[in-house]
């Protein structure tokens, strides 16, 4: 079992998630963060502290929101580590609570 990270954080990307995650498994894109779920240790820490509520257990992913685990598992093998909090994107209030924001996702494999 893993936590995921869902649509909302794209082009939001607070970051306060990772500063609680005892195991550091947060991978950052240009405008998103995904958990990997093989390292996830299922602690529920950073799910509460994600202004956007992007995070959700795997067992309480919403069905409109599946495809989010494949996502977290690919890209969580393509991106660099992130460890520590950093800036949010800049207009990350503006896009905070816009749905079906994926066609924003940036960083995507075969774009690097
Ligand atoms: Fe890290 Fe715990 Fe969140 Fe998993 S549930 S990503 S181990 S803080
Ligand atoms: Fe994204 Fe929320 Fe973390 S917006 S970077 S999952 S705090």
């Amino acid at each position: 079992m893993a936590f995921v990270v869902t649509d909302n954080c794209i082009q939001c990307k607070y970051t306060d998630c990772v500063e609680v995650c005892p195991v550091d498994c947060f991978y950052e894109g240009p405008n998103f963060l995904v958990i990997h779920p093989d390292e996830c240790i299922d602690c529920a820490l950073c799910e509460p502290e994600c202004p956007a509520n992007a995070i959700y257990s795997e067992d309480e992913l919403p069905d409109s929101m599946q495809h989010f685990f494949e996502l977290n598992e690919m890209l969580a093998e393509h991106w660099p580590n992130l460890a520590e909090r950093k800036d949010p994107l800049p207009d990350a209030e503006k896009w905070d609570g816009v749905e079906n924001k994926l066609d924003k996702l940036e960083g995507l494999p075969e774009d690097l």
